[in-house]
């Protein structure tokens, strides 16, 4: 019988502090969120700390850092305040990904080929604070092995296109995660996937087993609108937990 690899779900509370920041204030609360995720089998917390601050603030950073038992996954752009700011709260771990100001999410992976030196250094600052470092990536062959190349212990590959593409777009995609995933698991690095991820698109994901961790949010926090943030994360969990054993039965 084939060993089943756990896969931890880490749920992303950025967008309940969006909701939270188009009226100031402190309803709702993105920690309260994130203690409601621990009760409902999240496995760590994710939250994206941008540039121009527009969802989550430092002081939510702080706020997690002290007040949740889970995990802490910091994801944050390659800039030197960014690594200022992780060194002092020394998250769980850090996710290095591509951030430009116009963009409404995050739009594609890191160019780790071409940011090498840049790289090397806030995997290596990061590894020191005894943060585990996973870079952003998509799911490319060439993107993987840079990432092996920079020192980074984890790769996190991103399930946007995946998600937005049908027919057979969606196939390819889905192959190329599957090649890059197994490549990573032979170079070996860590496997995480995330972006855009819904309980349509997450049980072909959760089937691939050299993935370990996927990172959900804005879909989550969505549905909790309509059926509470708890039942939407329970869901996701079981949907998670059942491709996972189908897939390895
Ligand atoms: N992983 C990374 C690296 C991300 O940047 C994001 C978006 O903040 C996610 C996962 C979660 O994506 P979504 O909110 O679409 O589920």
């Amino acid at each position: 019988m084939t060993k089943i690899r756990p896969l931890r779900l880490g749920v992303n509370i950025d967008h309940v502090a969006t909701i939270r920041n188009a009226r100031g204030g402190m309803h709702p609360d993105p920690v309260r969120a994130a203690k409601m995720a621990a009760g409902a089998g999240a496995d760590g917390i994710t939250a994206h700390l941008r540039e121009d601050r527009r969802h989550i603030s430092d002081d939510d950073i702080a706020r997690l850092a002290r007040e949740i038992d889970l995990p802490l996954n910091l994801e944050m752009a390659t800039a030197d305040a960014m690594l200022a700011i992780a060194l002092r709260f020394r998250p769980h771990a850090a996710c290095l990904v591509p951030e430009r100001r116009q963009e409404l999410t995050t739009e594609g992976g890191l160019d780790v080929a071409a940011t090498r030196d840049r790289l090397s250094r806030f995997v290596a600052e990061l590894g020191r604070a005894g943060v585990r470092t996973s870079l952003f990536i998509d799911p490319d062959e060439k993107q993987v092995r840079a990432a092996r190349s920079v020192g980074a212990p984890v790769v996190e590959l991103h399930t946007g296109t995946y998600c937005d593409a049908t027919g057979t777009a969606r196939i390819s995609e889905l192959e190329r995660l599957r090649r890059a995933a197994s490549l990573a698991g032979e170079l070996g690095l860590e496997c995480h996937a995330g972006h855009g991820l819904s309980f349509e698109t997450v049980g072909a994901i959760a089937a691939i087993p050299s993935i370990v961790e996927l990172n959900i949010g804005h879909f989550l926090v969505g549905e909790g609108i309509f059926g509470g943030l708890d039942s939407a994360i329970r869901r996701m969990r079981a949907l998670m937990d059942q491709a996972r054993h189908q897939k390895s039965a």
